[in-house]
C-alpha cells in the first residue's frame, strides 16, 4: 500500500482529530522506527513517552507473547497472578501504596479525583496548576490548567481552581473549606517542561498536612525512572497521597495506575470504581516485564548519566538565536524557541529524527530511557543542523 493509499483510508475512515505528521509508522526496534516506505528515523519521542524502554524490547515481546498464549484478559472479579504480580513490582518500588488499575492517563486521573472526593465528603475542590495537562476525559480536562483544552466542552466539572506552578502563595489563596486536594505533575510536561521546585512540593505537602488535604501527584509522564527514581517523588523527597502513572509502566501496552496511600485506598470499596479492562493479563505480564527490564538494565543509572551530559549538549544549542530557554528534568527536554516550532519538527523529521512541540514553541524530546550517549548524539546533531536552518530563515544566523 501507498503512502497516499493511507492517507486516503484515514480521510474516509478516521475522524481527523489528531494533526498527523505525512508518514506511517510501520515497524520499530529501540529508538529507531521506518515508515511504509522504509525510511529509517531515530525516534526520540517514542509513543508520547509510552517507549521508555524504546519500541519492540524484546523482553517485553516475549512476554506479551507467552502471556498471550495463555490468558489475554480475565474480569475483576476473579483473581489475576498477572495482576497480583505487577501490583508487587510497582508496590516495592514506591512502599506504603497500594494499586488500582486502569487504561489510560486520564482514567487514572479520574481515580485520583473521584478518590480525593469520596475520602473528603462533602468537601470537593481541587486546586490544579495553571499549564498543566491531565488529559481529556471530562474530569481530567476539567483538572487540566490550560482554557484551550476545556473550550467548547463547558461547562466543565465544577470545583476546579488553578494556581501557579512553583508559587506557594497563589495555591494557599486558592484553598478554602471546600478543598480536597492538590493537584500538581512533578514536572509540567505538555505544559512545556516545567519542573517544579523542591520547596513548592514541599509547601504544598505542608498546605496539604495543614488542612487535611490529599495530595496528588500527576506522574503520567514522570514515571516509571524518566526523572531519574523509580517515582519522580523519589527524586524530590515529598511523598503524594495519591499518585498517577500510565505511558511508559508496561512497555507500551495501554496500561496505568492510581496509587494510593491505604487511608485513602480503603474508602474505594467494591461497587465504587472499577474499569473492565484496567489490569488486564496482556498488560500486567507486560509491566511485570517492563519493570524487571528496568532494574535489570540500570535504566536509572542511564538517565542520571546521560541526563548530566546531556546538559552540556543543550547548552551548546543555546547559542543558537533562535534557542529562548532549554530545559530538562532526567530525561524530559524542552527546547524554548522565540519562533513557532513546527517547521523545525518537519526538518527534523525530512532528517531522519522524530521530535515533538509543544505549546507552539517548545521542542520536546522524551527519548527511551535506555537509549544509548551515540542516539542522542546524533539526534541533537539533526536538531542542531534544523535550528541552524530556521535561524537562517528567520535571518538571524
Ligand atoms: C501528565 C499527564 N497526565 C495525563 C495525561 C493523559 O494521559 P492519556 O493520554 O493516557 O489519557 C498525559 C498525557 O500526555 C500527561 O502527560
Amino acid at each position: 500500500m501507498t503512502f497516499e493509499e493511507i492517507e486516503r483510508r484515514f480521510a474516509d475512515n478516521v475522524i481527523a482529530n489528531y494533526a498527523r505528521q505525512p508518514i506511517c509508522i510501520v515497524r520499530g526496534a529501540g529508538s529507531r522506527v521506518w515508515d511504509s516506505g522504509g525510511r529509517s528515523y531515530l525516534d526520540l519521542f517514542p509513543g508520547w513517552g509510552v517507549g521508555g524502554l524504546g519500541h519492540c524490547h524484546p523482553g517485553i515481546v516475549a512476554a506479551i507473547q507467552a502471556q498471550a498464549a495463555k490468558l489475554i484478559h480475565v474480569a475483576n472479579h476473579f483473581y489475576s497472578e498477572e495482576q497480583g504480580a505487577f501490583a508487587e513490582a510497582i508496590v516495592s518500588r514506591a512502599p506504603g501504596f497500594k494499586v488500582f488499575f486502569c487504561n489510560s492517563g486520564a482514567e487514572a486521573n479520574e481515580a485520583a479525583i473521584k478518590l480525593a472526593r469520596l475520602s473528603h465528603q462533602p468537601k470537593f475542590g481541587i486546586v490544579a496548576m495553571e499549564r498543566s495537562f491531565h488529559g481529556r476525559t471530562l474530569g481530567a480536562v476539567s483538572a487540566t490548567g490550560h482554557p484551550e483544552y476545556r473550550k467548547g466542552f463547558e461547562p466543565t466539572v465544577p470545583g476546579f481552581a488553578y494556581a501557579k506552578m512553583n508559587d506557594v502563595d497563589s495555591v494557599k489563596e486558592l484553598v478554602d473549606d471546600k478543598t480536597c486536594a492538590i493537584m500538581v505533575e512533578p514536572v509540567q510536561g505538555e505544559g512545556g517542561v516545567i519542573p517544579a521546585t523542591r520547596e513548592f512540593l514541599e509547601g504544598l505537602r505542608g498546605i496539604c498536612d495543614q488542612h487535611g488535604l490529599a495530595l496528588i501527584f500527576d506522574e503520567v509522564q514522570t514515571a516509571p525512572c524518566r526523572l531519574g527514581a523509580w517515582f519522580g517523588y523519589q527524586r524530590y523527597g515529598v511523598t503524594p497521597d495519591i499518585l498517577t502513572a500510565a505511558k511508559a509502566i508496561a512497555g507500551g501496552m495501554p496500561m496505568a495506575a492510581m496509587l494510593a496511600k491505604p487511608e485513602l485506598s480503603g474508602f474505594l470499596k467494591p461497587g465504587t470504581h472499577g474499569s473492565t479492562f484496567g489490569g488486564h493479563s496482556l498488560g500486567c505480564a507486560a509491566g511485570v516485564a517492563a519493570f524487571k527490564i528496568m532494574a535489570e538494565e540500570d535504566i536509572i543509572g542511564n538517565v542520571i548519566t546521560l541526563g548530566a551530559w546531556l546538559d552540556g549538549k543543550l547548552a551548546g544549542l543555546s547559542g543558537n538565536p533562535r534557542v529562548k530557554a532549554t530545559r530538562r528534568a532526567g530525561f524530559m527536554v524542552g527546547i524554548e524557541l522565540d519562533i513557532p516550532g513546527a517547521d523545525v519538527v518537519s526538518d527534523c523529521r525530512d532528517n531522519g529524527l522524530l521530535i515533538n512541540c509543544t505549546h507552539r514553541t517548545v521542542l520536546r524530546l522524551l527519548p527511551a530511557l535506555n537509549s544509548k550517549q551515540a542516539e542522542l548524539e546524533e539526534g541533537l546533531a539533526i536538531l542542531s543542523s534544523a535550528l541552524d536552518r530556521a535561524a537562517e530563515r528567520d535571518g538571524a544566523g
